[in-house]
């Protein structure tokens, strides 16, 4: 009786837990060696954000330039470190991303111009009129796409102008100071400091949230029926290995395909854990992420080479990620681990490649 009763719960276990069950595995469960270099692989740009203060790091900085062909700064090109006065500048940590990319043959995304989440308080408390307010933002991009001019090859002008679920612009300082039509207007000073550069349009959220999507639709058709220089958009792409689907990302595509810009997923970073369900990386979930990454690059690819600018991914390894802070989850979203192994993810955008 007592033999029976073990086979029958050991047969329990094995249909209702072992199956189930997600082995944890760390380290080599999920990473691997590689045989190329994304950047090697790539028909396009394979970019990467990253810290001026960690490319001095000779592994990191090693890594950096094996991997990657374009480089976006994390948060040192954006305005609240930059203009620190309407004519002073801190031009210290792009003058070394950008030092370093000229060394490794990389290009170099300028981001961002104008971001609500990276205002100065010299400008956020700007006291002068709108007129004056206009002055100093076309100085300011003047002064930084004139000095990276022939160096920095495209920027983001504007970083999500949108507001979530009603597609309303975003009640900024810009557009407090200048206007319902700022975007356009600092489109253009960037086009007047630089003729060659690639002027974007930056956001989240595009794909899964139609009313965002329809407004910058109609931002697009707007500037281009009225000769308002934009060449890109971007697609920041922080999204989940289950979420969104493939079908609403090409949907989202398609329509900035068929006006012609050119497409950027610009922050590709994937949530391994959105739901929290994890305190370490397993592997069935790593897998679902090469899967996932895998998935991602085969859609890039999908799109007409003269429209593929590049895809970037939002920093070099998982422990870096600003989504572990900004979720407060554990996190496991890029190509590298905490020491700088493969991971499989790596794999799934090789295989893709
Ligand atoms: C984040 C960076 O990753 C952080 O290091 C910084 O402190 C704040 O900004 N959308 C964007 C990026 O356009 O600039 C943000 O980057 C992430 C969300």
């Amino acid at each position: 009786m007592k033999t029976i009763l073990l086979i029958i719960s050991s047969l329990f276990t094995l249909l209702f837990c072992s199956c189930k069950e997600e082995v944890p595995v760390t380290g080599d469960g999920f990473t691997y060696t590689p045989t190329t270099a994304l950047r090697d692989k790539a028909s396009f740009p394979f970019g990467v954000a990253i810290q001026a203060g960690r490319i001095s790091n000779p592994a990191y900085g090693s890594l950096v330039s094996k991997e990657f062909s374009s480089l976006t700064a994390e948060y040192e090109m954006k305005q609240n470190i930059t203009a620190t006065g309407p004519a002073t500048y801190n031009w210290t940590p792009t003058d070394q991303i950008v030092n370093f990319a000229q060394a490794n043959n990389q290009r170099v995304h300028g981001h961002a111009l104008l971001w609500h989440s990276a205002v100065p308080d010299w400008i956020t408390n700007f006291s002068g009129s709108s007129a004056e307010f206009d002055t100093v933002m076309k100085n300011y991009i003047h002064a930084v796409v004139g000095r990276y001019k022939g160096k920095v090859a495209s920027w983001d002008v504007v970083n999500e102008a949108f507001e979530d679920q009603s597609g309303n612009l975003r009640n900024t300082v810009f557009r407090t100071k200048m206007g319902d039509d700022y975007i356009a207007r600092c489109f253009q000073y960037a086009r007047e400091a630089d003729p060659d550069v690639w002027l974007f349009y930056n956001d989240y959220g595009t794909i899964y949230d139609n009313k965002k999507l329809d407004a910058m639709l109609a931002m697009i058709d707007d500037f281009q029926t009225r000769g308002i220089p934009i060449d890109g958009v971007g697609f920041q792409m922080h999204i989940s290995y289950n979420w969104p689907s493939l079908s609403q990302i090409q949907n989202a595509v398609d329509k900035v395909k068929s006006r012609g810009l050119k497409i950027h997923f610009s922050e590709l970073d994937i949530r391994a854990n959105p739901d929290g369900d994890l305190t370490q990386l397993t592997t069935d979930r790593a897998t679902d992420l090469q899967k996932r990454y895998k998935d991602i690059v085969t859609l890039y690819k999908g799109i007409p080479e003269a429209q593929q600018f590049g895809i970037t991914v939002w920093g070099l390894k998982d422990n870096e990620s600003w989504l572990i802070n900004f979720w407060g989850n554990p996190e496991w979203p890029l190509l590298f681990d905490a020491e700088s192994k493969y991971k499989l993810a790596h794999k799934g955008v090789i295989e893709a490649l």
